[in-house]
């Protein structure tokens, strides 16, 4: 089955062609191409909806057309292929996100996933965008396959919207653990990464920023790590690496939150310890919830799932934890440990068609509509 899968929730205009064998249940990629609006938010320091929207307009049918004409050279035959410029002769099925995310930019996906199931009398599978970042984990041939995954499984979700964690026992029952009271770890590194004056978005930033610095210069808070929850909260960090800011400021300074004069020293050492801070609280709440349901795998997903410390301690962790560990403390419980090639973790179409292939649900075309607020409850 070959599905055609379209995200525009945010600022990325994502098309993907994916094959997924029903017979072993596995997914492979087939074509792919993302047109980003990034660098106009860049300039403003966050992204402005309305232009993320005019953005999706201009891309959305160039995108589509591209991956279905990049998906033409492997091996199902396109037939009819003169009779019109979008051409899905070779499509099963439609995957879209119809949420959660910007309204206006989610719409240019919908109404366009809603017209071509409509004209060409496909399939069309509703995809909740967070799921999506889970089932980035299941697409084959450049990772682990979903042969891998065993259930049940806790998945963490960590993007700039949302911070979640999930309980997996089949793909039918996604149940949601906790999340954030208030910002997302994604968030809190944008809103930093700004306050150091550091390029958008904040993420990579300040993981590259981090790589010169030292993670114990300062001791921000680790919100939540005891609490006896799954939940996370990270509005608090902003705050501590404000207030630090403002004491490193001479009082005379008119604007406290310029960094301009901050040296690149202290900049690097507040990222590697800002970075510190939100990678601890992420794998303890993970592993907490690991433990608690004695899973068989891990999952990670979402945008800052590219962070490559969170990559790297998450999966040392996972090596080393008592869970993973029998009781006569040699042979491994195998925990597996997943997390999509780092391109896979920022928003694209081919999680949404994966999702999509793992619950396959079509609705009517003229039933589905986009839903900025959607949750995973
Ligand atoms: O999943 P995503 O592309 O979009 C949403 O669904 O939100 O995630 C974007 C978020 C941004 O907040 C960005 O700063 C963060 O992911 N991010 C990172 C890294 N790459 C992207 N955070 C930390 N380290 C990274 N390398
Ligand atoms: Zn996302």
């Amino acid at each position: 089955m070959r599905i055609l899968g379209i995200e525009t929730s945010c600022d990325e205009t994502g098309a993907a062609v994916i094959e997924g064998e029903s017979k072993n249940k596995k997914v492979t990629l087939v074509s792919n191409v993302l047109a980003s609006s990034l660098s106009f938010h860049s300039k403003t320091g966050g992204i402005i909806p309305e232009t993320a929207a005019r953005e999706q307009i201009k891309y959305i049918i160039p995108v589509i057309e591209q991956v279905l004409s990049e998906s033409k050279s492997s091996k199902k035959k396109i037939v009819n292929r003169k009779s019109s410029i979008i051409n899905l002769a070779s499509i099963d099925a439609i995957a879209v996100t119809v949420g959660p995310g910007l309204i206006g930019s989610l719409l240019v996906g919908v109404e366009t996933a809603k017209t071509l199931s409509y004209i060409y009398k496909i399939p069309i599978i509703p995809v909740n965008h967070l799921f999506g970042h889970i089932y980035a984990n299941f697409i084959g041939k450049i990772h682990n396959s979903a042969a891998d995954v065993q259930f049940p499984a806790i998945a963490l979700i960590v993007s700039g919207g949302h911070t979640d964690l999930v309980l997996i026992e089949n793909h039918q029952k996604i149940k949601w653990l906790g999340g954030t009271r208030d910002d997302a770890a994604g968030e809190a590194f944008d809103k930093i990464g700004r306050l150091l004056n550091l390029s958008y978005p904040g993420g990579p930033s300040i993981e590259k920023a981090a790589k010169a610095g030292n993670p114990k210069t300062f001791r921000f808070p680790r919100p939540l790590i005891n609490s006896n929850d799954f939940d996370f909260s990270f509005s608090g960090l902003k705050t501590a690496v404000f207030r630090e800011v403002q004491t490193m400021k001479s009082p005379q300074m008119r604007d406290p939150v310029a960094a301009g004069q901050l040296s690149n020293e202290t900049i690097s050492d507040i990222s590697a310890s800002v970075q510190e801070a939100i990678v601890d609280v992420l794998i303890y709440k993970t592993l907490k919830a690991a433990q608690k349901y004695k899973v068989k795998s891990i999952l990670l997903g979402g945008g800052v799932a590219a962070n490559q410390k969170l990559r790297d301690e998450l999966k040392l962790k996972i090596e080393n934890s008592p869970a993973s560990t029998s009781e006569a403390g040699r042979a491994k419980l195998k925990i597996q440990f997943f997390v999509p090639e780092k391109w896979l973790c920022t928003d694209n179409a081919a999680m949404i068609a994966s999702a999509a292939f793992y619950n396959y649900k079509p609705v009517p075309w003229n039933k589905i509509t986009a839903n900025p607020e959607l949750y995973f409850y």
